[in-house]
Order: C-alpha cells, then sequence, then structure tokens
C-alpha cells in the first residue's frame, strides 16, 4: 500500500497513521516528526526548519522535497509507505508523483480526513505531545495516566510550540491557500478519499480502513 493521508492540521492524520501503518505492515512517515526530531537534535535541518516549523509555515519546498525522496529510497519503504504531512502544496503533490513514476510505482490512494475548525482548535489547543517518542495525546480526549508522562515511553510530555491559538489561525491559513488544492489534484488523478474525521479514534481508522479495502485492490 503506497498512500498519503491529508487534512488540515489537527485532523488526525498522526493518531490514524499509527492504526493505518500498523494494519498494512508499513513505514510512517511523518515530515512534521523528521523536522521536530532535527530540530531536537540541532542539527543543519533542524535549525533551518525552526522558524517555519514554529510560525505554522512551510518549509520550502527544495528543503522537504530531497528530504522525502532520500527517505523514500530507504529499504523499509520499498513495499508500501504511509506520507503523513507530505504533500502539502500541488508543486510537492507533482514532485512526488514523478518520484514514483521513475519508478513505475505510483500511490494506490490519497486519503483525506475532512474536520470542522471549531473542533480542530479544540484538538490543538489540548494536545501534548512527547518529548522522547512523539506520541500525542490530549487533556480531554486521550489523557496520560499522569498529566505530564508519556504512557508509551516515560518521556516528558510538552505543548508544541506551533499548538499556540496564534499560530493555529496561521496554520489554518497557509492549509486553506497552500495544502488545499492537492484535494483537487488528487481527485483528478482518481486517487482521493475522504473520511469524515470527527468521532472516536477507533470508529474513524474503521471507516478508513473500510473506505481504503473497497477501493484499492
Ligand atoms: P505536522 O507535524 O505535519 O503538522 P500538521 O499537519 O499541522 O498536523 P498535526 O501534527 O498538527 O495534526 P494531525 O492531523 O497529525 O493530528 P493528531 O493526530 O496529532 O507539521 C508541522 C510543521 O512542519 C508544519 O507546520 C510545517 O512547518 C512543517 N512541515 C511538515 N510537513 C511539511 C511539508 N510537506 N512541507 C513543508 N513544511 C512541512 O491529533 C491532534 C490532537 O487531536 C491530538 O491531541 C490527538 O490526541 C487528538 N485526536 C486525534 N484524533 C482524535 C479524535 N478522533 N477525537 C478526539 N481527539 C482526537
Amino acid at each position: 500500500m503506497r498512500l498519503v493521508l491529508v487534512g488540515p492540521p489537527g485532523a488526525g492524520k498522526g493518531t490514524q497513521a499509527v492504526f493505518l501503518a500498523a494494519h498494512y505492515s508499513i513505514p510512517h512517515i511523518s515530515t512534521g516528526d523528521i523536522f521536530r526530531a532535527n530540530i531536537k537534535n540541532e542539527t543543519e535541518l533542524g535549525k533551518l526548519a525552526k522558524s517555519y516549523t514554529d510560525a505554522g509555515n512551510l518549509v520550502p519546498d527544495s528543503v522537504t522535497n530531497e528530504m522525502v525522496r532520500d527517505r523514500l529510497t530507504w529499504d523499509d519503504a520499498q513495499n508500501g509507505f504511509l506520507l503523513d504531512g507530505f504533500p502539502r502544496n500541488v508543486a510537492q503533490a507533482e514532485y512526488l508523483r514523478a518520484i514514483l513514476a521513475e519508478k513505475s510505482t505510483p500511490l494506490d490512494a490519497a486519503l483525506e480526513f475532512s474536520l470542522e475548525n471549531s473542533e480542530i482548535i479544540r484538538r490543538l489547543t489540548g494536545r501534548r505531545t512527547c518529548r522522547g517518542c512523539g506520541s500525542s495525546f490530549h487533556i480531554e480526549f486521550e489523557k496520560p495516566a499522569v498529566d505530564t508522562i508519556c504512557d508509551k515511553c516515560g518521556g516528558e510530555l510538552y505543548q508544541r510550540p506551533d499548538d499556540s491559538e496564534e499560530v493555529i489561525a496561521n496554520r489554518l491559513s497557509v492549509y486553506a491557500d497552500q495544502t488545499a488544492p492537492i484535494i483537487s489534484f488528487y481527485r483528478n488523478e482518481g486517487l482521493l478519499i475522504t473520511i469524515p474525521a470527527l468521532g472516536e479514534v477507533s470508529e474513524i481508522s474503521t471507516r478508513a480502513i473500510a473506505a481504503l479495502s473497497a477501493a484499492v485492490n
């Protein structure tokens, strides 16, 4: 299965990606997670990406495209992958189509998670992220056993700098202007599957897997 997840910030792409990647035994490749790991490790890529991610703007395509091209050459991605957070504009979608065409391994589907802005803001302002393993929790919907500690690895939970209300507003505007056009792109390619993203996490995973099973051989 070669899959991209599309949807506004906070729609639950990362949450669903964990289930889908396990279900299809494919790697979960999140460009946001790769940037955050590089920022944490203070690499050159991290230093470059930080000002963009903190403000909720897109990291330049020249950097992001190369990073994804390289990641897709790893052994674990040769029999399928799930891309979460890439592509993020039409130029990235065209780039991805071109690199997959070189290997005659086109995408199977683009799975869009749709959610209203009021719910997005509720999810993002309440999200807590683990500094250790990157897992997401929520102060209301996915409470950790201890407020500041990750249930999975014992790492410290923090609020992402881009989860402040001001930065969320910019991320939503960047999504509407730059990312939403990829929905038409994938519709025209015959790859788009749209899933309503309101409801229990497990319900949404079930919907997504049923829709993928019906659409992809
Ligand atoms: P990235 O990390 O990709 O951020 P994003 O797309 O804004 O997505 P999020 O991680 O915020 O949300 P999500 O949809 O994964 O939701 P989640 O599952 O966590 O990118 C960050 C930055 O990196 C970008 O702004 C940009 O600067 C840069 N970047 C990344 N990719 C790039 C690219 N391709 N090009 C250029 N720049 C790029 O869920 C959110 C919360 O809701 C959690 O707390 C969760 O527990 C909760 N939740 C999830 N599902 C449910 C549910 N069903 N009910 C209730 N709560 C739920």
